[in-house]
């Protein structure tokens, strides 16, 4: 490879890497930094080292044939002495591949049964998941939070070992629950209860999403789990169990409540209890809207109330008529919950 293109896919592998921290991107398999996603990748890698060793072998024995027994200038046309069966060959490509076949279905068994035996320690934090076209809710029922599309839980270290427990369903269609840094997927049926859990092993923010095809809006149905330590977590939590705070301009909370938006969502502390949208008592504790499409900012939360049709057609919150200073208001209302 020439010096500068290999400078290049060095510089390319560099960013990879770079940009992978401390905001744990999708689709880095191979830095899994969870038990249930370090199984997972030791059985990949397993697989992916028998299956290389097969390819390379059977791409050998065709080159060698192919380079040995071609066609020579002189050689003659007719047809080579053809050679019907031989045991040792027969047994041979037969034994092996059980053989083969029976090593990864026993690590596989292995691996499935060292991530579903995990008992639930009596500390572990416990969430319930649903899925929701295309959103996720989360509540911590035993904290007494429900929050949306992004969840909060404690690092897990070799000293203070911190599980999270999550119990996942669906409101509507299969979705599938997969942040592949921490575990692998996990189907969320409608009727169904499914349970997984997590051990983040360093602090940051986990990029997950939706993973089985739910609808027009299935992509932008992304999740993020903020791993924090065990004394941040602690706070996150004292903060939003509080109830919404006193605003500070009762004419602007007016606008939101007076609106058609508290017949979906919840404001803790206030009339507004719709149990269909997300809940909103803390809504600027998280870091973006839309099932994370956008990041959370005064300007991208009006653009959204002004017109949720826009950025995600589809989306079952309605397009309210409203004029400028009622959305500005709402606005100003909205940002005050942190
Ligand atoms: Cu929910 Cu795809």
């Amino acid at each position: 490879m020439p010096l500068r293109l290999r400078l290049l896919v060095c510089l390319l592998w560099c960013s990879v890497w770079l940009s992978a921290d401390p905001m744990h991107a999708v689709g880095n398999m191979f830095r899994p930094l969870g038990t249930p996603a370090e199984l997972v990748s030791e059985l990949s890698i397993l697989t992916l080292i028998i299956c290389a060793a097969v390819f390379l072998i059977v791409a050998a024995l065709i080159a060698y044939a192919v380079i040995r027994f071609g066609y020579r200038e002189g050689d003659s046309r007719s047809e080579p002495p053809q050679v019907y069966g031989s045991n040792q060959v027969e047994i041979a490509w037969t034994v092996v591949p059980i053989l083969i076949v029976f090593v990864l279905s026993m690590s596989t068994a292995r691996i499935t049964s060292a991530i579903q035996d995990q008992k639930m320690p009596k500390d572990a934090v416990t969430i319930t998941v649903v899925g929701h076209q295309w959103w996720w809710e989360f509540r911590y029922t035993d904290l007494k939070i429900t929050t949306a599309n992004e969840i909060h839980v404690p690092l897990s270290t070799d000293a203070q070992r911190k599980l999270t427990f999550l119990t996942l369903k669906s409101a509507d269609v299969a979705h599938g629950f997969w942040v592949p840094q921490l575990a692998g997927k996990t189907d969320v049926i409608p009727n169904r209860t499914n349970t997984m859990w997590i051990d983040p092993k360093e602090t940051g923010v986990y990029l997950g999403n939706c993973s089985e095809y739910c609808g027009t809006q299935h992509a932008k149905m992304e999740l993020r789990v903020v791993v924090d330590t065990p004394e941040d977590f602690n706070k996150w939590v004292a903060a939003q169990q509080q109830p919404a705070g006193t605003p500070a301009s009762p004419e602007n909370q007016q606008a939101f409540l007076r609106s058609a938006c508290i017949g979906c969502h919840t404001i803790r502390g206030t009339p507004a209890m719709g149990p269909l949208g997300p809940d909103l008592s803390h809504l600027m504790s998280r870091q973006t809207i839309a099932a994370t499409e956008v990041p959370l900012t005064a300007a991208s939360l009006r653009d959204w109330i002004k017109d949720p049709q826009r950025l995600k057609p589809g989306n079952k919150m309605p397009t309210i008529p409203l004029s400028d200073a009622q959305l500005d208001a709402m606005v100003a209302y909205l940002t005050t919950l942190h």
